[in-house]
């Protein structure tokens, strides 16, 4: 369902996503810890000096100056607070915003025990220290200090905040850069693939392109270049056996033919004539076939070269329908030449009157007797002309118009009635595109045929 690219950039993000979002975690939780931990060792010195101030004056049995008190310097807090409690809990110094705190417990607060906690009003938390003391008239004390946390909340927030930005910063980075490192290292698999693709049965002297590096994608397409290469050789040599065979039958069937001949002259029981009229039919039909065969092998095998001269369409069309013109009168079948202006088209004769006679014989032996069939000639402009064949005859089903150039497609209906091969068209279609043109046929059951083909003028 996906491909492998995308689950290699959806695992190369998942997994830093997941490391990410973890060290994101880990540092957040030691920076909050280590927060707290200065606070707490802050608040603690402001205590212990607060409180050395503090136990002093009592000693000195001097009155306490709350202004004094608070000019003591509090280094890395901010909103500090205090109050100081003996211990039958009397307040005996307080600070208003301390009078909301929790009352103290006396028995967690024992003697010189450090004591921490929390407070939180709705707008501020606060963290709280414990301290108690004694005078050195042996009075017990116990000295609140408090100092907001907000200095740190705001610390860890804006780290927070900063994660926050950095985890899907860095997952989408990681998205584009495994989204080209994959496409870096899929690149060779994809131009292998793309070659692949237009190797088929005619160019399989096509070999892959393969990677520099050695590796295993390399390996993989060594394979398969060995693997066309073993196809090729087999393709070579089936074509080779077709050509061969074709022209090794071809011999001996003209002999036979020309046997045939003599004998059918010479014969005068009209039963025995017309079996050897029907054997001298075969033996054509079988002539056809064989010298298709050896055209289209040798088409495959690329030994046909274009031999390209200045051809006057006009007057090859017109030969082709005088080579044609008996069939048609024996099958009563009128042959029209609609060709205004002389054209001349830089072709192969011979292979361009094979076009032309394949698709004449085809109009003729798919026309209805007394049925006419018409040969066009057209100029589309200065570079492509258009030659039209129609008939109206028996037509082509459109379900099987995609077949009709493929080799030894013949139609179902014609099959049983009509003489042929079905690689007449096949034929055709390879000269055309070997001209660089272009063949296109339209049809209607029971009405008509059309066949285009458009030639280039000056084909390079
Ligand atoms: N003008 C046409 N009208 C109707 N059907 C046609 C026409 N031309 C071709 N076809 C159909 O296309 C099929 C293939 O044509 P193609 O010329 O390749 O073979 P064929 O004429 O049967 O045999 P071959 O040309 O080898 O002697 C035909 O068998 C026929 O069914
Ligand atoms: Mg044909």
């Amino acid at each position: 369902m996906f491909s492998i690219k995308s689950k290699i950039i959806f695992a190369y993000t998942l997994v830093f996503g997941v490391m990410l979002s973890g060290f994101s975690f880990i540092i957040f939780q030691s920076t909050k810890h280590a927060e707290f931990q200065k606070l707490e060792a802050n608040l603690k010195s402001y205590s212990v000096a607060l409180q050395t101030e503090i136990a002093e004056e009592l000693s000195k049995d001097r009155e306490l100056d709350l202004k004094e008190l608070r000019s003591v310097r509090a280094k890395g807090l901010s909103g500090v607070r205090f109050q100081l409690f003996n211990y039958s809990h009397k307040k005996i110094l307080s600070d208003s915003i301390l009078s909301q705190f929790p009352e103290i417990n006396f028995n967690q607060t024992e003697k010189q025990v450090f004591h921490y906690s929390k407070f939180h009003t709705p707008k501020e938390s606060f963290k709280i220290l414990w301290i108690p003391f004694e005078t050195e008239q042996d009075s017990l004390y116990v000295l609140e200090t408090a100092a907001s946390m907000k200095d740190a909340y705001e610390d860890l927030d804006r780290l927070f905040y900063i994660f926050i930005i950095i985890i899907p910063l860095g997952l989408i980075l990681t998205g584009i850069m495994a989204y080209f490192i994959s496409k870096a290292a899929f690149k060779p698999i994809t131009q292998m693939s793309e070659t692949a693709k237009k190797i088929t049965g005619n160019n399989l002297d096509q070999r892959l392109k393969l990677p520099k590096a050695k590796d295993e994608v390399r390996a993989l397409g060594e394979t398969l270049n060995e693997m066309v290469e073993r196809l090729d050789d087999a393709f070579k040599s089936q074509k080779r056996f077709v050509a061969d065979a074709s022209h090794e039958i071809r011999t001996p069937l003209t002999v036979i033919q020309t046997e045939l001949e003599i004998l059918e002259r010479k014969l005068t029981d009209a039963e025995a004539k017309e079996s050897i009229k029907s054997s001298l039919n075969e033996i054509d039909g079988l002539t056809k076939l064989t010298s298709s065969l050896l055209t289209l092998s040798k088409l495959d095998s690329s030994q046909i070269k274009l031999n390209l001269t200045l051809v006057r369409l006009d007057e090859l069309l017109t030969d082709c329908i005088q080579l044609l013109n008996s069939q048609a009168i024996k099958k009563n079948v009128q042959l029209n030449l609609q060709i205004s202006d002389s054209v001349e088209i830089k072709a192969d004769k011979e292979k361009l009157k094979s076009v032309f006679v394949n698709l004449i014989d085809n109009a003729i032996k798919f026309s209805n007797s007394g049925s006419s069939v018409s040969v066009k000639l057209e100029i589309i402009d200065s570079k492509r002309i258009k030659i039209i064949f129609e008939d109206n005859g028996s037509g082509i089903p459109v379900h099987e118009l995609p077949y009709i150039f493929k080799r030894f497609y013949r139609s179902n209906e014609t099959r049983a009635e009509i003489s042929g091969n079905g690689l007449g068209l096949a034929i055709t279609k390879e000269i055309v595109d070997m001209h660089k043109g272009e063949i296109t046929v339209s049809s209607e059951v029971g009405a008509n045929t059309v066949f285009s083909v458009i030639l280039p003028v000056n084909i390079f």
